[in-house]
Protein backbone atom coordinates (compact mmCIF):
# COMPACT_ATOMS: atom_id res chain seq x y z
CA UNK A 1 0.00 0.00 0.00
CA UNK A 2 1.46 3.79 -0.77
CA UNK A 3 1.21 5.86 2.12
CA UNK A 4 0.75 9.91 2.32
CA UNK A 5 2.62 12.19 3.98
CA UNK A 6 0.82 11.92 6.87
CA UNK A 7 2.26 8.75 7.50
CA UNK A 8 6.03 9.04 9.10
CA UNK A 9 7.04 5.30 8.79
CA UNK A 10 5.65 2.00 8.75
CA UNK A 11 6.80 1.04 12.40
CA UNK A 12 5.40 -2.88 12.19
CA UNK A 13 4.99 -4.61 9.11
CA UNK A 14 1.58 -6.64 7.94
CA UNK A 15 4.18 -9.85 7.56
CA UNK A 16 5.51 -9.15 10.82
CA UNK A 17 2.41 -8.70 12.46
CA UNK A 18 1.55 -11.82 11.15
CA UNK A 19 4.19 -13.74 12.10
CA UNK A 20 3.41 -12.46 15.98
CA UNK A 21 -0.06 -12.76 15.94
CA UNK A 22 0.00 -16.35 15.23
CA UNK A 23 3.03 -17.32 18.21
CA UNK A 24 0.95 -15.29 20.83
CA UNK A 25 -2.34 -17.81 19.47
CA UNK A 26 -0.14 -21.01 19.04
CA UNK A 27 1.20 -20.39 23.02
CA UNK A 28 -2.31 -19.22 23.91
CA UNK A 29 -3.55 -22.69 22.52
CA UNK A 30 -0.97 -24.22 24.66
CA UNK A 31 -1.62 -22.54 27.75
CA UNK A 32 -5.60 -23.15 27.63
CA UNK A 33 -5.53 -26.39 26.19
CA UNK A 34 -8.43 -28.38 26.78
CA UNK A 35 -10.33 -25.34 28.54
CA UNK A 36 -12.82 -23.23 27.04
CA UNK A 37 -11.86 -18.81 26.14
CA UNK A 38 -13.99 -16.51 26.31
CA UNK A 39 -12.23 -13.51 23.99
CA UNK A 40 -13.18 -10.10 25.01
CA UNK A 41 -12.24 -7.84 22.40
CA UNK A 42 -11.92 -3.60 23.11
CA UNK A 43 -13.59 -2.02 20.76
CA UNK A 44 -13.05 -0.58 18.42
CA UNK A 45 -9.14 -0.85 18.37
CA UNK A 46 -8.40 -4.41 19.02
CA UNK A 47 -11.08 -5.47 16.20
CA UNK A 48 -8.24 -6.56 13.89
CA UNK A 49 -6.20 -8.01 16.11
CA UNK A 50 -8.67 -10.32 18.31
CA UNK A 51 -10.35 -11.30 14.33
CA UNK A 52 -7.16 -12.81 13.45
CA UNK A 53 -5.69 -13.99 16.84
CA UNK A 54 -8.79 -16.38 17.19
CA UNK A 55 -8.36 -17.60 14.20
CA UNK A 56 -4.89 -18.92 15.33
CA UNK A 57 -6.28 -20.15 18.53
CA UNK A 58 -7.21 -23.97 18.52
CA UNK A 59 -9.95 -25.10 20.75
CA UNK A 60 -13.45 -23.47 22.02
CA UNK A 61 -13.41 -20.39 22.01
CA UNK A 62 -15.98 -17.65 22.15
CA UNK A 63 -16.18 -13.75 21.55
CA UNK A 64 -17.87 -11.04 22.65
CA UNK A 65 -17.42 -6.93 22.64
CA UNK A 66 -16.91 -3.79 25.17
CA UNK A 67 -16.27 -0.52 23.49
CA UNK A 68 -15.25 1.93 25.72
CA UNK A 69 -13.64 5.58 25.15
CA UNK A 70 -10.84 7.35 26.79
CA UNK A 71 -9.07 9.06 24.22
CA UNK A 72 -9.58 12.60 22.37
CA UNK A 73 -7.37 12.73 18.88
CA UNK A 74 -4.20 11.78 20.14
CA UNK A 75 -4.21 12.33 23.84
CA UNK A 76 -5.65 9.87 26.83
CA UNK A 77 -8.28 11.30 28.35
CA UNK A 78 -7.90 10.05 31.89
CA UNK A 79 -11.36 9.27 32.36
CA UNK A 80 -12.89 6.09 30.91
CA UNK A 81 -16.42 5.64 29.67
CA UNK A 82 -18.32 2.78 28.98
CA UNK A 83 -19.88 2.83 25.34
CA UNK A 84 -21.28 -0.35 24.91
CA UNK A 85 -21.20 -3.80 27.27
CA UNK A 86 -20.88 -7.46 26.73
CA UNK A 87 -23.64 -8.98 25.79
CA UNK A 88 -22.84 -12.43 27.83
CA UNK A 89 -22.11 -12.96 31.44
CA UNK A 90 -18.32 -13.37 32.20
CA UNK A 91 -19.01 -15.14 35.70
CA UNK A 92 -17.18 -18.40 35.98
CA UNK A 93 -15.54 -18.16 32.09
CA UNK A 94 -11.61 -18.20 31.51
CA UNK A 95 -11.80 -14.34 30.10
CA UNK A 96 -8.76 -13.27 27.88
CA UNK A 97 -9.17 -9.58 27.98
CA UNK A 98 -8.02 -8.40 24.30
CA UNK A 99 -6.44 -5.10 23.77
CA UNK A 100 -4.43 -2.70 20.85
CA UNK A 101 -2.15 -0.54 22.90
CA UNK A 102 -1.67 -0.31 26.68
CA UNK A 103 -0.65 3.44 26.95
CA UNK A 104 -0.28 5.00 30.47
CA UNK A 105 -2.74 1.55 31.68
CA UNK A 106 -5.48 3.72 33.03
CA UNK A 107 -7.66 2.12 30.37
CA UNK A 108 -6.55 -1.18 31.09
CA UNK A 109 -7.56 -0.74 34.94
CA UNK A 110 -10.76 0.45 34.64
CA UNK A 111 -11.77 -2.77 32.37
CA UNK A 112 -9.84 -5.23 34.56
CA UNK A 113 -11.79 -3.74 38.10
CA UNK A 114 -15.16 -3.92 36.01
CA UNK A 115 -14.70 -7.35 34.82
CA UNK A 116 -12.97 -8.69 38.19
CA UNK A 117 -16.15 -7.45 39.76
CA UNK A 118 -18.35 -9.99 38.30
CA UNK A 119 -16.14 -12.67 39.18
CA UNK A 120 -14.64 -14.65 36.35
CA UNK A 121 -12.86 -18.26 36.61
CA UNK A 122 -9.84 -16.90 35.13
CA UNK A 123 -8.86 -13.64 33.94
CA UNK A 124 -5.45 -13.13 31.26
CA UNK A 125 -4.91 -10.26 29.51
CA UNK A 126 -3.40 -10.05 25.36
CA UNK A 127 -2.04 -6.44 23.66
CA UNK A 128 -0.72 -6.02 20.49
CA UNK A 129 1.30 -2.84 21.51
CA UNK A 130 2.99 -2.15 24.48
CA UNK A 131 4.28 1.43 25.06
CA UNK A 132 5.98 0.28 28.38
CA UNK A 133 7.87 3.25 29.01
CA UNK A 134 4.67 5.40 29.83
CA UNK A 135 2.79 3.20 32.39
CA UNK A 136 1.64 5.46 34.95
CA UNK A 137 -1.16 2.36 36.18
CA UNK A 138 1.23 -0.98 37.14
CA UNK A 139 0.15 -3.47 34.74
CA UNK A 140 0.84 -7.51 34.21
CA UNK A 141 0.33 -8.48 30.53
CA UNK A 142 0.16 -12.09 30.18
CA UNK A 143 0.80 -12.08 26.12
CA UNK A 144 2.07 -9.07 24.66
CA UNK A 145 2.70 -8.77 20.88
CA UNK A 146 5.48 -5.81 20.76
CA UNK A 147 6.88 -3.41 23.19
CA UNK A 148 6.86 0.15 21.03
CA UNK A 149 8.10 3.40 21.69
CA UNK A 150 6.23 6.55 22.29
CA UNK A 151 4.83 7.65 19.28
CA UNK A 152 1.43 7.26 18.12
CA UNK A 153 0.78 4.57 15.68
CA UNK A 154 -2.07 4.21 13.20
CA UNK A 155 -3.16 1.28 11.09
CA UNK A 156 -4.60 -2.35 11.61
CA UNK A 157 -7.46 -1.38 12.95
CA UNK A 158 -5.83 1.82 15.14
CA UNK A 159 -7.05 5.25 14.17
CA UNK A 160 -6.32 8.48 14.88
CA UNK A 161 -9.81 10.43 15.15
CA UNK A 162 -11.20 7.65 12.87
CA UNK A 163 -9.02 7.60 10.46
CA UNK A 164 -6.44 5.08 8.98
CA UNK A 165 -7.46 1.94 10.77
CA UNK A 166 -7.96 0.50 7.23
CA UNK A 167 -3.83 0.30 6.79
CA UNK A 168 -2.42 -3.33 6.73
CA UNK A 169 0.62 -1.69 8.47
CA UNK A 170 1.54 -0.49 11.77
CA UNK A 171 2.35 2.66 10.65
CA UNK A 172 3.61 6.03 12.62
CA UNK A 173 1.65 9.22 11.90
CA UNK A 174 3.31 12.16 10.91
CA UNK A 175 3.40 15.06 14.22
CA UNK A 176 2.24 17.00 11.86
CA UNK A 177 -1.00 15.76 11.34
CA UNK A 178 -1.83 16.41 15.55
CA UNK A 179 0.27 19.43 16.36
CA UNK A 180 -2.62 21.15 16.48
CA UNK A 181 -4.10 18.93 19.13
CA UNK A 182 -3.80 19.30 23.31
CA UNK A 183 -0.23 17.36 24.43
P1 LIG B 1 -4.28 3.99 28.21
O1 LIG B 1 -5.52 4.07 29.04
O2 LIG B 1 -3.47 5.25 28.34
O3 LIG B 1 -3.44 2.76 28.51
O4 LIG B 1 -4.74 3.99 26.72
C1 LIG B 1 -4.97 2.87 26.04
C2 LIG B 1 -5.84 3.09 24.83
O5 LIG B 1 -5.54 4.32 24.16
C3 LIG B 1 -5.54 2.04 23.82
O6 LIG B 1 -6.37 0.93 24.03
C4 LIG B 1 -5.79 2.72 22.52
O7 LIG B 1 -7.14 2.57 22.15
C5 LIG B 1 -5.48 4.16 22.76
N1 LIG B 1 -4.12 4.50 22.28
C6 LIG B 1 -3.00 4.67 23.03
N2 LIG B 1 -1.94 4.96 22.26
C7 LIG B 1 -2.40 4.96 20.99
C8 LIG B 1 -1.75 5.15 19.70
O8 LIG B 1 -0.54 5.38 19.57
N3 LIG B 1 -2.57 5.04 18.63
C9 LIG B 1 -3.90 4.76 18.70
N4 LIG B 1 -4.53 4.57 19.86
C10 LIG B 1 -3.79 4.67 21.00
MG1 LIG C 1 -8.11 0.58 22.98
Amino acid sequence: MNYGRDIERILISEAEIAKRVAELGEQISRDYAGRDIMLIAVLKGAYMFTADLIRKIEGDVSVDFISIRSYNGTTTSGEVHLLQDLKAPVYGKNILLVEDIIDSGITLSYLKNMLLARKPGSFKIACLLDKADRRQVPQVIDYAGFTIPNEFVVGYGMDYNEKYRNLPDICVLAPSEYQGDKA
